[in-house]
């Protein structure tokens, strides 16, 4: 079968890019496969679990490369060389240009760790959302997987999952709950929902 290549750009653990490879052995994601994983960070634990899975993978820094023009750069050609259908961002921190996201419109997914429109654009990443969530003392937070445009965060929405916040939770405690109640769940569905899409559309770029 047809199955879109997905590139997974990642900054840290990979928990994210984990649930998407599960999610592709068990057939959750069965429209989809994951073709290259991307990381800004060399020292990123994602990066073992792409070569733990067999799955090529990247280093881009914006610091080696001089610019944020020369980073994109490297990273189109790089997906250009994977061809590559979609883009998915898995916990990936750093904010791409409105060129770069321009150029894959309807084609970049963002995780964010928190019900969108809450707690989100700049400066909103990792454990400062659930300690900005902690802190208005909201009862109910959760994930949005949504499309990627110029404003950070600010992309149409695709899925989001409730999560309760319990009483003595941490920033730390509630991530982990958020994760695997939310996260793990919604990003590989979101997948193979956009997946499906795109080879209904026409299929693969
Ligand atoms: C995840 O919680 C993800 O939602 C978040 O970073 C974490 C990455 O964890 N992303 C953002 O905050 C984006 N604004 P992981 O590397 O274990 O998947």
């Amino acid at each position: 079968m047809n199955k879109i290549k997905v590139a997974v750009m990642v900054s840290g653990g990979g928990t994210n890019l984990q649930a998407i490879i599960d999610s592709c052995k068990s057939g959750t994601i069965s429209h989809a496969e994951v073709a290259l994983v991307i990381s800004n960070k060399k020292s990123a634990y994602a990066l073992q679990r792409a070569s733990d899975n067999n799955i090529p993978s990247a280093v881009f820094t914006k610091k080696d490369l001089g610019s944020q023009e020369a980073f994109e750069k490297a990273i189109i050609s790089e997906l250009d060389k994977r061809h590559i259908d979609l883009i998915v961002l898995a916990g990936f921190l750093s904010i791409l240009s409105e060129d770069f996201t321009r150029r894959y419109s309807h084609r970049i997914i963002n995780i964010h760790p928190s019900l969108i429109p809450s707690f989100c654009g700049q400066g909103y990443y990792g454990l400062k959302v659930h300690e900005a969530a902690l802190e208005r003392g909201v009862k109910i937070t959760g994930a949005t997987v949504h499309y990627v445009n110029e404003i950070p965060d600010g992309g149409e929405i695709i899925l989001q999952k409730a999560v309760k916040v319990n009483k003595g939770d941490t920033p730390e405690k509630l991530q982990l709950r958020v994760m695997k109640q939310a996260e793990w769940k919604i990003l590989p569905e979101a997948i193979e929902l956009v997946s499906r899409e795109l080879l209904e559309q026409g299929g693969n770029k």
